[in-house]
């Protein structure tokens, strides 16, 4: 329940059977215009799979897993069955506790570097879950990325369909999912009453705004992480999403914040341009910003009786 989601969809859920657990893509919280091939949504539910992982462990509890076990129905993402004689990865269990304190963090960070150490076990946790992690701390490197990240907010603000999903989710009138307005780090409504701004984004084409608002967040991040894979499919989608948590687990022990800025890889172009970036040569699937942050507070979530049967 606490894993992070694209537009905080929430879109698993659970059925427990004895001591079996089936893990279900939930596809009616599609986000259908910013991703029309539920990649994000398949991610969001691999995250959700890494924090159930990592409970199992905490616990001590051996699983076996068996990852999209029935060939008839693609929803069904995982399935784990509690055995005495299956996997217990030790690792995982430390990270059990960071779960309740990650979150997505939109404010600005320090610029304080991150040390090459902590950059080495951030790509170790993402490629222990089959995912490349690329580090981009290099000033022009940055600049670069900033360019197309500006380039993709234009795109998508000026497509009104893009604009009408984002405020959906941003509705005043959502008390169990969906972003508070001033988490969208939406910094040009700062000063916009709640109600009006899910009105204002649905509206108007703010996508000026959001540029230069991310560019300056993005310029001022000491690091860039890309996690990537080198096929483009549900598989290899559920191993990144698993791979982010990781990842942001990790940052979370570490004293760091993370967020997205996933724009260029939404529109299609721009992930081609993104591939030119050094040392990216596999498909991009996220892009975070990770750095020093103050405390923010944590998102809504579905009641537990919601997301599991
Ligand atoms: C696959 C994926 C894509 C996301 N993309 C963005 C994004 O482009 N911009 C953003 O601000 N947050 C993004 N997020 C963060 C979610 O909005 C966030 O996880 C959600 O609102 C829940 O909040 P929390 O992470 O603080 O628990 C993304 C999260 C996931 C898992």
């Amino acid at each position: 329940m606490l894993a992070p989601s694209s537009h905080n969809t929430q879109p698993w859920h659970f059925i427990v059977d004895g001591d079996a657990i089936t893990l279900c893509a939930d596809r009616l919280r599609a986000l259908s215009v910013v991703d029309p091939f539920d990649r994000e949504l398949i991610i969001s539910c691999g995250a959700a799979l890494f924090n159930l992982r990592a409970a199992l462990s905490h616990l001590g509890l051996a699983y076996a897993i068996t990852l999209f076990p029935s060939s008839a129905d693609p929803d069904v993402l995982a399935h784990l069955k509690i055995v005495p004689d299956g996997h217990c990865d030790a690792t995982l269990a430390p990270l059990f506790e960071a779960i309740a304190r990650r979150v997505t963090n939109r404010a600005a960070f320090s610029s304080e570097p991150v040390s090459p150490d902590v950059q080495q076990r951030l790509r170790e946790a993402g490629m222990a879950e089959g995912a490349d992690v690329i580090c981009i701390d290099a000033v022009g490197e940055r600049e670069r990325i900033a360019e197309l990240i500006a380039e993709a907010d234009l795109v998508q603000f000026h497509d009104p369909r893009f604009r009408r999903e984002l405020a959906s989710w941003i509705h005043s009138s959502r008390r169990e999912d969906g972003m508070p307005a001033l988490s969208a780090g939406l910094h040009v409504l700062q000063d916009v009453a709640a109600p009006l701004v899910a009105l204002a984004i649905r509206t108007f084409d703010l996508g000026d705004g959001m540029a230069a608002t991310h560019r300056s967040l993005v310029t001022g991040s000491p690091l860039f992480l890309c996690l990537a894979t080198g096929v483009d499919d549900a598989p290899a989608w559920l191993a990144v999403g698993q791979a982010l948590e990781r990842v942001l687990l990790t940052a979370v022990i570490e004293g760091l914040s993370a967020s997205y800025l996933n724009q260029p890889i939404e529109v299609d172009t721009l992930r081609d341009r993104l591939l030119a970036t050094p040392g990216l040569d596999t498909m991009p699937q996220l892009l975070l910003r990770i750095g020093r942050g103050t405390p923010v507070e944590h998102s809504p979530r579905r009641p537990l009786a919601t997301v599991m049967s």
